[in-house]
């Protein structure tokens, strides 16, 4: 039922962990089973240098929060909020139909970062 690919990034999950001096943080829930998953990112010149997540949910939700640090790494920030469900989806060979929901945590969570990122950068600006 699940790809090779799901079940490496449930079973060895990248870029597991908290960032303490994170400059953005995503906090999303899933409201059709209640997982939460936290995302935390680096920037530097508008590209994401550094990504980091903790998710308390289902293996589905486990590798696609896995999935999205490897895609989001490197990129801009404009490239990074372009990555949908589907890319993650995709990028691990499918997921089951039922499990889609899953992948909305990891898709959701990384645009609020770089929202969280934005925001706190607009904040600075002004002061
Ligand atoms: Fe909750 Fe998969 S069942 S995220």
């Amino acid at each position: 039922m699940y790809t090779e690919k799901v079940m490496d990034h449930f079973a060895n999950p990248r870029n597991v962990g908290e960032i303490p001096d994170a400059d953005g943080i995503g906090k999303v829930g899933n409201p059709q089973c209640g997982d939460v998953m936290w995302l935390y990112i680096k920037v530097r010149d508008d590209i994401v240098t550094d990504i980091k997540f903790k998710t308390f949910g289902c293996g589905a939700a486990i590798a696609t929060s896995s999935m999205i640090t490897e895609l989001a790494i490197g990129k801009t920030l404009e490239e990074a909020k372009k990555i949908s469900r589907q890319d993650v989806a995709e990028s691990l060979d499918g997921l089951p139909p039922q499990k889609m929901h899953c992948s909305n945590l990891a898709a959701d969570a990384l645009r609020k970062a770089i929202e969280d990122y934005e925001t706190k950068k607009a904040a600075k600006a002004k002061a």
